[in-house]
């Protein structure tokens, strides 16, 4: 059985695949290399489309180290009968850990003084802060990142609203519509999947609801923000600060660069030895239980 990593994966991993068949590590021809692979396991760099899925032959799985499936074609690959998987818990927690750095290394302008120490300059009073406790953070999506942020940033005295279309009980989020999230978070920060809907929600309009001085986070994904809108905000003062891990195009080498208000991060969200060996174990068992199905 070929199996295709095609994305950056641990060499665990790697070790561990090669049990199931022939392994072959980030292809420099993977239109070619697909063509007779079985399995395919990609990050967020592979675009798995149609003219990808074109080269293969043979392809019974494409397996998604990660939770978005936003670069699959899934449509395309239900019409090819090829399953999809992907590890939906695995990261949870490494993002939401990231979200909470990310919201305080913003407001309390972290990046700010590394960065002027690196270039020889002691920035005190340009880096003076604010402090989360008794903030309203606005979570918008409640999935299992979303409430793994909402329980750590509660625990932090954090006053929790969410936008989620799915409500439920919970003793400490108050559940709100969007244009109400916007109204009255301090903090807001973005966990939704990627949709029609969710494209672009966060944009001119929105952000002109939303509170003076309001500081934004997108750890989910590049396209929910107006990224020119966001630019426009942070220029002119209605956002205080934005930190940002997603971007449309990744690598972002856009204008937003040019600000100081950013705190940009790489796209790391799931980038953690304790998540990537999760995500390698589910992996794992996602090829031993397809193996066991091919094989009968
Ligand atoms: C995910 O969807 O799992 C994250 O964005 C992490 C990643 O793609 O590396």
């Amino acid at each position: 059985m070929k199996i295709i990593v095609c994305d950056s994966a641990n060499e665990k991993l790697i070790s561990e695949l090669k049990k199931f068949g022939n392994v072959v590590y980030k292809p420099e021809n993977l239109q070619v290399e697909i063509e007779n692979a079985v399995i395919i396991i990609v990050r967020s760099a592979t675009k798995v489309n149609k003219e990808l899925l074109g080269f293969a032959k043979n392809i019974k799985a494409v397996i998604r180290a990660g939770v978005g499936l936003d670069n699959i074609d899934v449509e395309e690959c239900k019409k090819r009968g090829i399953e999809i998987y992907n590890t939906p818990s695995a990261s949870t927690n490494a993002v939401a850990e990231q979200t909470i750095g990310m919201i305080i290394g913003l407001m309390r302008g972290l990046y700010l003084g590394h960065e002027g120490m690196k270039n020889g300059k002691w920035l005190k009073k340009e880096t003076v802060g604010r402090e989360i406790e008794g903030k309203t953070l606005g979570i918008i999506g409640l999935g299992r990142i979303g409430s793994s942020v909402a329980e750590k940033a509660n625990k932090l005295g954090m006053k929790i609203i969410a936008y989620n279309l799915n409500k439920r009980e919970s003793e400490f989020i108050e559940f709100v519509d969007f244009e109400e999230l916007c109204q009255r978070a301090d903090i807001i920060t973005i966990h939704a999947a990627m949709t029609k809907e969710t494209e672009n929600m966060i944009n001119e309009k929105s952000i002109e609801k939303m509170k003076q001085g309001v500081y934004l986070i997108n750890m989910a994904r590049g396209q929910i923000v107006d990224e020119e809108a966001l630019y426009n905000g942070l220029k002119n003062g209605k956002i205080s600060g934005a930190a940002l891990d997603v971007y449309c195009e990744e690598p972002y080498k856009g204008k937003l660069l040019e600000l100081s208000n950013v705190f940009f991060t790489p796209h790391i969200g799931a980038n953690t030895i304790e998540a990537q060996e999760k995500i390698s174990g589910e992996i794992v068992k996602i090829i031993e239980e397809l193996k066991n199905r091919y094989e009968k």
